[in-house]
């Protein structure tokens, strides 16, 4: 197994280029399912996530063509209705064929999804949803048989205790952008990856109204057409390595930092006074080699706008070096917290009451091996070996593969001494 290797205290300086955004991507790869037209899908992150996705619309019946340079043709000329357990167990985010499926063929049966070390991610709102667009739904041996035979366009609160749903909203829109009569989706997701996945769809021919709203209407079309839709760069990867210029005391442009993606983050570490210049629409320079003093700033996820629970491991990481006491709180997985007791073993110091994480900051972090436990918390714990006196071994990166882009080669480029390494090449630690 791969492990990464950082020797901290590298200033990272330079130029770098966001992928496109994993969470944009894997609906908008779903929703090629929708058409048996081809769909070129441009800025394609190459991921273990979007090979995942790849797998899946193959096993449906979808020739996937790679034309080089992040670019997939995809025609599903002939589709099946029924997704395996081995595909959807690898990833999540593979219930997003579940309304594209349902959408085109009216029938779809897909493995209940479970369960994820953030926490519990039920589905309930996105069954709701199918439900009142019509559709039968039964479970057996799990997995949920869809029988969208009787479908036509509804009313839907789609909001939930925590907010909206992100895949939720995706897999509504792409089941109602084919369902007859008009859709209205109420406390609908209005992430930019949403926004991106009804730009698709409305290029497709869907008609969809309230785009980037919490309210959007679809009125239901007999067919979908194939079109070229490029994916929108990935706010969170964007955040990420803005954070590291800040946590390095570097300089780094961040090409493909989109400041309307990016509000409640940029407003966070502007409290925080780290410095940074909007060059352009979507280049973001950060100047940690201006910064005089960290400050501690509070933070509460929520759904966008408000700040990503995706960043929220990152950002902890710089609070953990800033002396004074930060809160973080979750409000969207209210047990993500995995980065906590290894950043611990860093030398943070970081307690957690409920679903907040009361940060001592200020310590000098030292490296040592870490153990990754989902995406998020990998960054987070780079982020802190990029600026830890000694070396941090980063175990388990197959995390950070589903949703970083050559990672640590952008990292390399930018000056900071990281390798990828088999673990056998780690030391060996007496715990
Ligand atoms: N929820 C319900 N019922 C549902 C669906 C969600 O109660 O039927 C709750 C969840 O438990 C959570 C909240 O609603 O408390 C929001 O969950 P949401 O459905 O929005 O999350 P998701 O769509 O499963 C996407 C991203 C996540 C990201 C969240 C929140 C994709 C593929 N995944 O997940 O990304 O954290 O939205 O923004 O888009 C990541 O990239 O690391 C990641 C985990």
């Amino acid at each position: 197994m791969d492990v990464l290797r950082i020797r901290g205290g590298k200033k990272l300086n330079g130029t770098v280029q966001v992928s496109g955004a994993k969470n944009a991507c894997l609906p908008i790869l779903a929703a090629t399912l929708l058409t048996d037209e081809p769909c070129i899908v441009r800025n394609v992150p190459l991921l273990s996530d979007s090979t995942a996705m790849r797998k899946i619309l193959e096993h449906q019946g979808a020739v996937v063509e790679d034309l080089g340079g992040n670019a997939w043709k995809i025609c599903a000329k002939n589709i099946i209705p029924a997704t395996p357990y081995e595909l959807v167990r690898k990833m999540r985010a593979s219930i997003c064929v579940m309304g594209a499926l349902t959408g085109r063929l009216k029938t779809a049966e897909i493995p209940y999804p479970g369960g994820c070390v953030i926490g519990q991610r039920p589905i309930d709102l996105h069954i709701k949803g199918l439900k009142k667009l019509g559709c039968e739904i039964t479970q057996d041996a799990g997995v949920i048989r869809i029988d969208g035979s009787a479908m036509r366009g509804a009313y839907i609160f789609l909001g939930g205790r925590n907010g909206s749903t992100v895949t939720g909203t995706s897999n509504i829109l792409m089941a109602a952008v084919l369902t007859p009569g008009t859709t209205q989706i109420d406390c609908a997701a209005c992430e930019p990856e949403i926004q991106d996945l009804c730009e698709m769809l409305i290029k497709m021919g869907a008609k969809i109204k309230g785009v980037g709203s919490p309210k959007l209407t679809v009125t239901g079309v007999k067919k979908l057409h194939g079109c070229e839709h490029s994916v929108i760069p990935d706010r969170i990867e964007a955040g990420t390595f803005l954070l590291c210029g800040a946590i390095t005391g570097g300089d780094i442009t961040v090409h493909g930092a989109v400041r309307e993606h990016l509000g409640a983050f940029l407003d966070k570490l502007n409290e925080a006074k780290v410095p940074f210049e909007v060059i352009d629409e979507t280049s973001i320079r950060v100047r940690g080699d201006l910064m005089k003093t960290f400050v501690p700033v509070d933070i509460v996820t929520f759904p966008h706008p408000g700040f990503p629970t995706d960043l929220q491991a990152q950002f902890s990481a710089l609070m953990a070096i800033t002396p004074g006491i930060s809160l973080i709180t979750e409000r969207i997985y209210p047990n993500r917290f995995m980065h906590v007791p290894e950043l611990g073993r860093m030398g943070a110091s970081i307690s957690i009451e409920g679903a907040t994480a009361i940060v001592k900051g200020g310590t000098k972090l030292s490296g040592a091996p870490v153990m990754a436990s989902d995406l998020r918390a990998s960054a987070a714990l780079v982020l802190a070996g990029l600026v830890a006196d000694g070396e941090t071994w980063v175990q388990r990166v197959y995390h950070l593969d589903r949703g970083y882009e050559g990672f640590e080669k952008k990292l390399a480029r930018l000056g900071a001494d990281i390798v990828r390494l088999d673990d056998s090449q780690m030391p060996r630690y007496d715990d």
